[in-house]
Parts: C-alpha cells; structure tokens; sequence
C-alpha cells in the first residue's frame, strides 16, 4: 500500500473541483482529474462529453493532454475521482496513456465516500503498448 501524503490530499481536492466542471449530460457519471508535473504546476481534467459518443474524452486524458499542451512532460502525480463504490478504476484507454505520458507516475484513485488507493501506473498497466524508446 502506498501512502496518502499532503501533496496527493491536495491534488484530490483540485480533481475533485475539476469533476464539478465536468459536461456528461449523456452518462451524467462525472469524474475529475488532476495532475502535478515536477516544475510543481497543476493541471486539471474532466470528462468531456459528445453526442457523437466515441467524440467523447475522460478527465484523466484531459488533465494529461493540458500538461503536455502546455509543455508539461515531467507528471509526477495524477489523482482521480468519481462517484464510484470503490476508488474509481481508470479505463484501459487512459491506463494506456499514463502508460506513455506518465510512465513514473504515482496514481491517487478515489470515490465520494472518502474511499481512496494509492497506485503506480506500472501498476495499473504492466507491459503497455509501446514501440519507440521513452
Ligand atoms: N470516464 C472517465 O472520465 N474516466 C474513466 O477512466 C472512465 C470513464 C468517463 C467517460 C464518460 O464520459 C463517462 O465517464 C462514462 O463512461
């Protein structure tokens, strides 16, 4: 089990003000993201919605994508959050994503019910997809 430090609370609560901005008017399941580079800025992710339903994008690659948008490479935490039983799971999509993005990661997964699971992406994806050198 890895550790619920400050510094992955405090980027719980950015994810979670990210899920409040989050457009799901078709699955009307929000999830928040947000994601902590080494230079110590904060990007924030929501699912975004489309009624072209593969149009749509999940918080997790939102926060990923404007970290790298804004020349961000060095992701050192990414937190999550959804009203999930159990700290939300990410889809393999996005697992895929941290897996090239943020392959050092640490990964906070949680729910409303103050349930929570620190992780590693290597963790959540061993053996990703992958053919350049990284
Ligand atoms: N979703 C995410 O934002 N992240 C995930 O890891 C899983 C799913 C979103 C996509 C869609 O807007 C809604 O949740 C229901 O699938």
């Amino acid at each position: 089990m890895h550790e619920l430090t400050t510094e992955l609370t405090e980027l719980l609560a950015a994810a979670a003000a990210a899920r409040e901005r989050a457009y799901c008017p078709y699955s009307r399941f929000a999830v928040g993201a947000a994601v902590r580079t080494a230079s110590g800025a904060l990007f924030y992710g929501c699912n975004i919605e489309n009624a072209a339903y593969p149009s749509t994008i999940c918080a997790e690659r939102v926060a990923l994508f404007s970290a790298y948008a804004a020349g961000e490479r060095a992701i050192v935490a990414l937190a999550v959050i959804a009203d999930t039983p159990e700290p939300v799971s990410p889809c393999g999509g996005c697992r895929q994503v941290m897996f090239e993005l943020a392959p050092r990661a640490v990964v906070l997964l949680a729910n409303l019910r103050s349930a929570w699971r620190v992780t590693l992406v290597e963790e959540l994806l061993p053996a990703g997809f992958a053919f350049i050198d990284r």
